[in-house]
Parts: C-alpha cells; structure tokens; sequence
C-alpha cells in the first residue's frame, strides 16, 4: 500500500508549548474549569475547534495581496460569488463574516413563532439562532447516528420516515424550510450520502417546502460520498459537490471549516424573494451585499480554499490524519464514535465514564482531564451544550455525551498526533480518578462557551 503524505510541505511555523502542570492546573482553575475560557497559550496541542484555525496556502496567501478593498463591486467579491455559483450552481450569494451570521439572517427573516425546523443535527448556533425567534429545532438524525459502535458508512442520515410524521404532524405551513447539515458535526462528523440528500428533496418537493444545506464541511462530505457512494467514484468531488447544492435551495456556510479560511462565511438561495429580504438584513447587520462582513483579502482567500478543500489528495490526506489517530485509539480499547468522522475523532464519554451521570457532564471530567494530563484542548458535545430544560426546569440530558477532538486543517503532524495517543491513553489508565462536574453559572443562550464548572 502506498503510504500516504502530507501534499504540502511547511513555510511557516508557529511556536507551541507546554506549560507545567502545576502551571496547567492552575491556568483550569482560573477558567473556572471551562476550557473556553483559558489563554490559548496555555494549551499546547488546540483541538477546541477546526473553525477558522487552519494553514492557509501560498496561494491564499498571495491571493490575499490583491484584495481590493473597494466597498462596492470589488474584483475580489466577484471572484468569491463566481467560486460560489460554480460550487453551488445557486443563484444569490450573500457573505457574512461566518455561517451563525448566515443563520441569524435566514432565520430572522424566515422563521415564524412556532415555526419548526427539522435537521439531521442541528449545531449549536444554528439551533440557538431558530430558538431565539421562537422556532423549534428538530433533530431527526438516522437510529445508527446515535448508536457510536455501529460502523454504518452514512451516520449523517436523516431518517425519512421521522421527516415524513414530522410532516404530516405539523404541516407543511408550520415548516418553513428543512436543513441538512454535511457533515453531521453534532453526531461524530459523519457523512450524509448523496442518496438521502436527493431523499429528503423528493419528500420536500411534494410539500413545497425549501431545503437548506448547513454546508460547513461540504468538502469532506463530498469525499466520503467519493470513497462510499458506489455510483459517485468515478466523480471529481467538485462534480459530487455541485449534485449535493443541485437538490438544495439554499445553504449557509462556514468558510472557517471548507473555505480554508480563518474568517468568512455565505449564505445563498436560489429565491429572488428570500434573496431581497436577506439582502435588506445584510446591510443592517453585515455590510454592503458585496462584501457582507468581509474584507477583500478574506473575500480572496476563501475563493481559492474552497476550491483546495475539493482536491483529492488533501481529501485523502485529511481523512488519514483523523484516521491515524482513531485507529490508535481503538487499538487500546478507548471508546470512540466509529468509523472516525470527517474533521474530528470523538470520545464517547457515556462509556468512558459509565460511573458518571449525564447531569455530571462525563465529558467535561475528560477534557479537564487531558488538558491535565498534557495540555491538550478538546470540545465536550454533550449535556452541557445540548441540554435542554422540561416545562419544570429540569434538565433534560443530550442523547449523546460526546468528547471532540477537532483536526485543524493542514496544522498539526503526525508526532503532535503521537503525543495526543499518549496523552489519552494515560487519561483513560487513570479514568477512575476524574470526577463529575456541576454548573455554578451559565447564560441563557449557548452556555457552554462561558459557564464555570465545579467538581462534585
Ligand atoms: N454549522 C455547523 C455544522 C458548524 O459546525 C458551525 C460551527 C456553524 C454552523 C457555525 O459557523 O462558527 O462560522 O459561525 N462550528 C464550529 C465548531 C464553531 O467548533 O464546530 P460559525
């Protein structure tokens, strides 16, 4: 087999390093135990996110020299919205500085009181951002989504069936639009095929109601459709790329994961009223229609990274490094979501904690844990940022307590990945020691970025 390399070599560095752990320990403390809220500096290997923290190339970076900053009609923005139509083949392109100011339009213009707005998994801005116009967001991910051992190749799925009741529930006067989110970043970042998202348009289309495609990891989706859609492996991904946006309406994007970019995002629809009424909330919130939140340079840099992230080979090489480091996981018996998902490898806390209940947040106790045991910063997906409440206030568990492990995009090597290995494998031979949490303050919305955190 011929072993697979990085399709780049470095330019640039950027020192890290490790602080001792009496250092680390009390750097925790200070952060009332919530990771968010540490100095960057203090984390060593930064797994928090794969949004807005990877390399760019040369070629965005001197694409980025000819940013014209002009506020109206730039060459830059006219090369962001051509990239976009030839990816998407959608008709309006609007640009927002990242995808949550894309669901905040879409939402605030579209979304009624009551209204409800079914996903596979909503993320957590995106749920937050129907919440807070009074929708309601529904997940109705696939039964194998939920299961973390089952090696299903398309975790993503929505489960049809559950659309349809959802439908014939609510009616489709209640659904103003049904989203897709590739790929499924709350569930493991597993793929959705092409085969469920054509699916799901049928189903809408006899009700008229518009699919949106949370389009964050497009790219990656695209590659897993490539390696495990049979009919799609002879397809560039960019051909797989334009099918998935020929059956959707519109989309909102991140251009932090796919764009290769650390800052940027878009929203899109094929509607030329939808596009009117975002527009007017465009300029009031964002910017002018052509740069949105953006300036030139960004505008050039995520036009040529969307491009990158649909080259086979950095593909390849990306789902090698989360593989790498799943694989040797799995070897020592550490409970993972399997088969590793695109941009993440995600430890199932329920089962690497069994002795902790949800409402302790067993994810919380591995993430202090192993930033610990070695600096390194991971993203608990569980309780504590999907919880919900009953009528009664009480608190209701996620279904999944989920540790993540973010892979920044062409950041990190295959030796910071050997130190991740050890690190956790030390964490989990001392699994009995880590205590449960409980919250001592939170805010109402999105919790999890600034609550503190004591041990029970
Ligand atoms: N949708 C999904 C599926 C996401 O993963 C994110 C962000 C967003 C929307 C919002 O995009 O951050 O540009 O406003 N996810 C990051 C993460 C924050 O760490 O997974 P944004």
């Amino acid at each position: 087999m011929k072993t697979i390399i990085e399709p780049f070599r470095i330019k640039s560095t950027e020192p890290i390093k490790l602080i001792s752990k009496e250092e680390r320990i009390k750097a925790l403390e200070k952060a009332h135990n919530n990771v968010f809220l540490l100095d960057a500096q203090d984390c060593c290997i930064d797994l928090l996110t794969d949004s807005g923290t990877g390399c760019m190339s040369t070629a965005q970076w001197a694409a980025m020299m000819l940013g014209d900053e002009s506020y109206a009609g730039s060459n830059s923005w006219k090369k962001f919205e051509k990239t976009v139509k030839d990816i998407t083949g959608i008709k309006h392109v609007l640009p927002t500085h990242q995808g949550r100011a894309a669901e905040a339009i879409l939402a605030q213009t579209i979304i009624k009181k009551g209204d409800i707005i079914p996903n596979n998994s909503h993320f957590d801005t995106t749920r937050a951002n129907i919440e807070y116009v009074g929708g309601v967001a529904l997940n109705l991910l696939c039964d194998d989504g939920l299961d973390t051992s089952s090696e299903s190749l398309f975790k993503g799925n929505m489960n049809l069936d559950k659309l349809k009741d959802c439908i014939k529930e609510h009616g489709k006067e209640k659904i103003p639009f049904c989203m897709i989110t590739v790929t499924n970043n709350t569930g493991g970042g597993q793929p959705v095929s092409m085969e469920n998202i054509r699916d799901i348009k049928e189903i809408l289309k006899k009700y008229d109601i518009p699919l949106i495609i949370d389009a964050c990891r497009f790219a990656e989706n695209a590659y897993f459709i490539h390696e495990r859609e049979e009919v799609c492996k002879d397809k560039s991904l960019l051909e797989i790329a334009r099918e998935m946006f020929s059956y959707a309406d519109g989309a909102t994007m991140s251009c932090k994961k796919d764009g290769l970019a650390n800052i940027g995002g878009f929203l899109i629809c094929n509607d030329d009223q939808w596009a009117e009424v975002f527009k007017n909330l465009l300029i009031l919130r964002e910017g002018f229609p052509t740069y949105g939140g953006l300036a030139g340079r960004d505008l050039e840099a995520i036009a040529v990274g969307l491009m990158e992230a649909l080259e086979l080979d950095y593909q390849v090489y990306r789902h090698a490094t989360v593989t790498y480091l799943s694989d040797r996981l799995i070897e020592r018996g550490i409970p993972i979501v399997r088969p590793a998902g695109g941009h993440a490898v995600f430890l199932d806390a329920k089962q690497f904690l069994p002795n902790i209940s949800p409402l302790q947040y067993p994810g919380i106790g591995i993430i202090n844990a192993i930033y610990i045991e070695g600096g390194i910063r991971g993203v608990e997906l569980g309780s504590v940022m999907f919880g919900k409440f009953d009528e009664n206030g009480n608190e209701i568990p996620s279904s999944l307590e989920l540790v993540r492990l973010a892979f920044p995009r062409r950041v990190y090597t295959q030796s910071h990945f050997d130190y991740v290995v050890e690190v956790i494998e030390s964490v989990w031979k001392k699994k009995d020691q880590i205590p449960g949490y409980r919250i001592t303050y939170q805010p109402e919305f999105l919790r999890h970025f600034s609550c503190h955190f004591e041990t029970v």
